[in-house]
């Protein structure tokens, strides 16, 4: 797949630039949610990249964009502590970060490709729920409650009418709602997305931003805010909801506002190719490759 921008003659989506959009909010504490610091990371003998120092605020909701291969999968690694950097320190909600966080929601890149295609997609959902690590599952009000909140997160992917059918029995894109149900059935304080767009077509593409649009603002329980990181190869799609991103660039990772991201210089440099920021008479942002 090719890493550049869209494509010339790309429709733009629809939706409030990003300069209209939601400001984070600091929520109970302004601490930020991911912080990082001279951070350097290596797959095998290979430096990914290094100098990451940053933070990201409760609320935000970050692109992470890069060529392929730039190392934005192995950011969302770190910070799910499936990796140790090799240099400097990543912190998640003001802690090291470690394996098994379960304030961290995480959709992979290959999502349900390690399911097995019998399971029936509720079920695939109640493993991301707290109960499902208790040896012969929940009993009595607990198991209750567990499915109550299944019930929840598949109505909140639009997934409640596919919700006992198998794995092998619906389409990409269901799997891909049903995926984000189970990384929210915990009500995540942060959620890690994977190419969430990739293989979609454009109107499951729209759909699955409109979502994800809905999820990364949706009411919390515990009055805290969501805080939402999403890689992806193409920020098009995205603009209408990034309040920021983080874009590696030359072997470093940098975070700035969205709107100091969509800037031809930036992005023909972090893409390699001639990118142009258009704005339509409508007020909406895209950018194509020229
Ligand atoms: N399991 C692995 N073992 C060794 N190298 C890897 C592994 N996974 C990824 N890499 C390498 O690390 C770099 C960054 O990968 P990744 O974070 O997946 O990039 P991106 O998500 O931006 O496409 C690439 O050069 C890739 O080849
Ligand atoms: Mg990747």
């Amino acid at each position: 797949m090719s890493a550049a921008p869209a494509p010339e003659g790309t429709t733009p989506t629809g939706g409030p630039t990003p300069t209209g959009g939601p400001t984070p909010t600091g929520g109970p504490s302004s601490d930020p949610v991911v912080s990082l610091r001279d951070v350097e990371v290596h797959r095998g003998d290979h430096l990914v990249w290094s100098r990451g120092s940053f933070d990201i605020a409760a609320g935000s909701v970050v692109g992470v964009i890069g060529p392929n291969g730039s190392g934005k999968s192995t950011l969302l690694r770190l910070l799910l502590g499936l990796l140790e950097p090799s240099a400097g320190r990543v912190e998640v909600f003001g802690e090291p970060a470690r394996r098994g966080n379960r304030r961290i929601g995480y959709v992979p890149q290959d999502d349900t490709a390690a399911q097995p295609e019998s399971i029936r997609c509720r079920d695939l959902v109640a493993l991301g729920a707290g109960g499902h690590r208790v040896g012969l599952g929940p009993f009595g009000a607990a198991r209750r409650e567990m499915a109550e909140r299944v019930d929840a997160a598949l109505a909140e992917t639009a997934s409640s009418a596919f919700a006992d059918r198998r794995l092998s029995e619906v389409s990409g894109g269901q799997r891909r709602r049903v995926s984000l149900a189970q990384a929210l059935v915990d009500d995540p304080e942060l959620l890690l997305l994977d190419e969430p767009l990739a293989n979609l077509d454009l109107r499951h593409q729209r759909e699955t931003v409109e979502l994800i649009e809905r999820v990364a603002h949706r009411p919390r329980a515990d009055g805290r805010v969501t805080t939402t990181l999403i890689v992806t190869h193409d920020i098009n799609p995205l603009l209408p909801v990034l309040t920021g991103a983080v874009y590696l660039l030359d072997g470093h990772p940098h975070h700035a506002d969205i709107g100091d991201v969509v800037d031809e210089h930036l992005l023909s440099h972090l893409y390699g190719t001639s990118v142009a920021v258009v704005r339509t008479p409508q007020g909406d942002l895209f950018t194509r490759s020229v």
